[in-house]
């Protein structure tokens, strides 16, 4: 596997999928796995299949799902051992409570729970069931006897049930049951794994006065791609950003909101880290005072705010081992002006961002940037989505980490 792949690319995983109300968003999961470049197995039992027809899971994977335990499936042996042999992930999703209970006892009679008895590979459970099911005494005895074991619970989630109740019980969204699967194989094989990664993100916001702030236009795009990828990889990854909402699952995030906060929040976690990537746009400067309440029109007339100089954050950080990477968003000179950020900051890649295209830099998904070494190397690196570009910079970090032994 080229690293620029991703996690998924070409990886085997089951989907156990069992008889919930839930079923429908097993779709979903299998559409963003097999568009991942996963290999996708589909394992059902028959409740399962009075919520959804095999024939939709068939056309989405073009593989037969397994339903039967008695019918022939494979060509060599059982095809439960087959399956559970070839798996590299087995993921059961939506996992009701009785899934779990025969789980956990070891009952082996439906082709999902005999997979899994079957299987060596790690094993991702995202339950949905009412909460009363849940929170019952039974289901917390098993998902504990499982956790025990090995398994990894994703959610359940709280929110509105089908019983028309309100509480935790929800399947979670596809997307972030999905990013769990990418950070789990991430974590059993990736390059990264073992690293701890800082990744900062988004504008900060220099307060003017409690409900004004001098900022730019940085969405945090770049830097949450850049977190998912070295996740996807297998490293820790924090992300200190000042767009926290909607946070990547199995991220640390850190929110902050001013270039003070983000630079306490860094320095207090550098020691630890391997690698630093700032892709914030930090502001230089602020407000030397802000007020303390709203500036109201009309009292003052015209007002001029004095500037201060923020603190250069990444040329402040000198851990040694540390591999720095520095961006550069220019508008004007994009080499030359990176080469030079490159130096000052004491970094060992800079990231050149020409933030003037409309496909490109702040706001987008996709991004056109060249990376520079200290060597004076450079890679072009066409027009793609951030997180092909954030693998592509992961790729030089990768190669500038020290060997772990
Ligand atoms: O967030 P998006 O909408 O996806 O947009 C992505 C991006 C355009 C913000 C990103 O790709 C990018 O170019 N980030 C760097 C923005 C920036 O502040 O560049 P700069 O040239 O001003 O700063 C150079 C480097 O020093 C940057 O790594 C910056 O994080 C760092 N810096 C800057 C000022 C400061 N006080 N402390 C710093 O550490």
């Amino acid at each position: 596997m080229s690293t620029s792949d991703g996690p998924l690319s070409g990886r085997h995983i089951v989907l156990g999928v069992t008889g919930s109300i839930a079923c429908y968003k097993a779709l979903d999961i299998t559409s963003q796995l097999v568009q991942a470049g996963a290999v996708v197995d589909i394992a059902m039992t028959a409740s399962a299949t009075k919520f959804v027809t095999p024939l939709t899971f068939r056309s989405l994977t073009a593989r037969e799902p397994y339903v039967d335990m008695w019918h022939p499936h494979g060509e060599f042996g059982e095809a439960h051992v087959e399956l559970a042999r070839r798996a590299d992930l087995m993921l059961i999703a939506p996992a009701t409570a009785s899934a779990m209970a025969r789980l956990a006892h070891g009952l082996a009679d439906d082709f999902v729970s005999l997979t899994a008895l079957a299987t060596e590979a790690p094993l991702l459970l995202a339950p949905a069931m009412d909460s009363q099911m849940w929170s019952h005494a039974a289901t917390q005895f098993n998902r504990a006897l499982l956790e025990e074991r090995g398994a990894q619970f994703i959610g359940p989630a709280e929110g509105r049930l089908a019983s028309g109740r309100t509480g935790a019980g929800r399947l979670v969204e596809p997307r972030a049951i999905v990013d769990e699967v990418r950070a789990r194989l991430g974590r059993e094989r990736g390059d990264l794994r073992g690293r701890t990664i800082i990744v900062s993100a988004g504008g900060t916001r220099e307060a003017i006065d409690p409900v004004r702030f001098v900022g730019n236009h940085s969405s945090g795009k770049m830097g949450r791609a850049i977190a998912e990828a070295a996740r996807d990889r297998g490293a820790s990854v924090v992300l200190v950003t000042t767009v926290a909402g909607d946070a990547p699952s199995a991220v640390r995030v850190v929110s902050v909101d001013s270039a003070d906060d983000m630079s306490a929040a860094i320095h207090e976690r550098v020691g630890k880290a391997d690698a630093l990537i700032m892709a914030a746009a930090v502001a230089d400067y602020r407000p030397a005072d802000a007020a303390q309440q709203k500036i109201k029109r009309g009292e003052v007339g015209d007002i001029s705010i004095d500037l201060v100089e923020n603190e250069d954050i990444i040329a402040g950080v000198s851990e040694p081992n540390l591999v720095k990477v520095a961006f550069a968003a220019e508008t004007q000179d994009l080499i030359a002006n990176a080469q030079k950020k490159l130096a000052s900051k004491g970094a060992k890649l800079i990231v050149a961002n020409d933030v003037t295209a409309t496909d490109a830099g702040f706001g987008t998904d996709t991004n056109r940037i060249t990376i520079l070494d200290t060597d004076g190397g450079r890679e072009d690196v066409p027009l793609m989505t951030k997180y092909e570009c954030a693998m592509r910079i992961l790729d030089r970090v990768a190669e500038l980490l020290p060997r772990a032994d």
